[in-house]
């Protein structure tokens, strides 16, 4: 079955990265000069998603904003040399289909998640992080269709963390079937004492998921921090039916942390076309003071 839709859960306070998310959602952080949000979309519609669900929170209406049409700002620059910056601009609202939806309580992802139970129906769909970004040669979410492809099973996108972090993460009971691709069978949510570790891989941002989830959020009951956590209703899937893990091969950049959005910005920015050899120069001279 063909998977169309994504769900971004972009409803989260980001207190990890206060005061600069008091009134910015992180989602809207820019690496060099495309919000986070922007670069999750484009992967989606690069592995074929074409109907997409934001799920925002209060003072989130920027992130809409940012995916409407902007008449001002367009008829300011239809000029002959502002051409490409044009096209820039009213590209992001075609994107893709784009609805919203507001999660009225912050009561963590799973909760989130269900908001969107109306928008899946009753097919298979892709989640991703509004704060994780990933960067590769091909769309870590279209990595994960593929192995949903293959095994029939609802798919979860892992890396591995070191093991002093474990405890801030997910961990996964897996199995290699082949290549990058894992058997999962058992999963827990931030860890507590070593003997609750499974592993260190970690879901990291991108996940596909059969309709099923629903009905099994609906009777999760509030887990670690007190929110309705994702992990504990897939945790139900991946020992009864089993899921899917796929290390996906792009890098991933957490935006809801402060070391991750700066590592987005040098390393985004290196390779861009216009900033990168004067960001490369700059640098290499400011290592030389470290
Ligand atoms: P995070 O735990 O990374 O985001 O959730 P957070 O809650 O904003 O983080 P901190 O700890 O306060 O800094 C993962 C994803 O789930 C969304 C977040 O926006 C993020 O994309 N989320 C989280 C929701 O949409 N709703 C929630 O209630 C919680």
């Amino acid at each position: 079955m063909k998977i169309t839709k994504a769900v971004i859960p972009a409803a989260g306070l980001g207190t990890r990265v206060l005061p600069a998310t008091k009134s910015m959602p992180k989602e809207m952080f820019p690496i060099v000069d495309k919000p986070a949000i922007q670069y999750i979309v484009e992967e989606a519609v690069k592995a074929g998603i074409t109907d997409i669900l934001i799920i925002t929170n209060r003072g989130k209406g920027v992130i809409e904003d940012h995916f409407d049409r902007s008449p001002e700002l367009e008829t300011a620059l239809d000029k002959p040399e502002k051409q490409d910056i044009l096209e820039a601009v009213k590209g992001i609202s075609s994107l893709a289909n784009i609805t919203f939806i507001r999660q009225i309580e912050t009561k963590g992802l799973g909760h989130a998640i269900l908001r969107a139970k109306n928008f899946v129906g009753d097919e298979p769909f892709a989640v991703m992080f509004g704060d994780d970004v990933i960067i590769g040669e091909s769309p870590a979410i279209g990595e994960l269709i593929d192995a949903y492809g293959e095994f029939g099973k609802g798919v979860v996108g892992v890396k591995l963390v070191p093991e002093s972090e474990i405890h801030k993460y997910g961990s996964l009971k897996v199995e290699n079937l082949h290549d990058n691709v894992f058997k999962c069978t058992d999963m827990v949510e931030k860890p507590q004492t070593p003997e609750e570790v499974l592993s260190c891989y970690s879901i990291l941002g991108r996940c596909v998921l059969p309709p099923e989830i629903f009905g099994i959020l609906e009777n999760t009951k509030p887990g670690k921090g007190g929110e309705i956590q994702l992990t504990d209703a897939m945790k139900e899937i991946a020992v009864t039916e089993g899921m899917t893990a796929v290390e996906y091969t792009g890098t991933r950049y957490d935006m809801g942390n402060k070391l991750g959005i700066l590592q987005a910005s040098v390393e985004v920015g290196v390779n861009h076309p216009e900033i990168g050899e004067g960001l490369k120069e700059y640098l290499k001279e400011f290592v030389k003071t470290l």
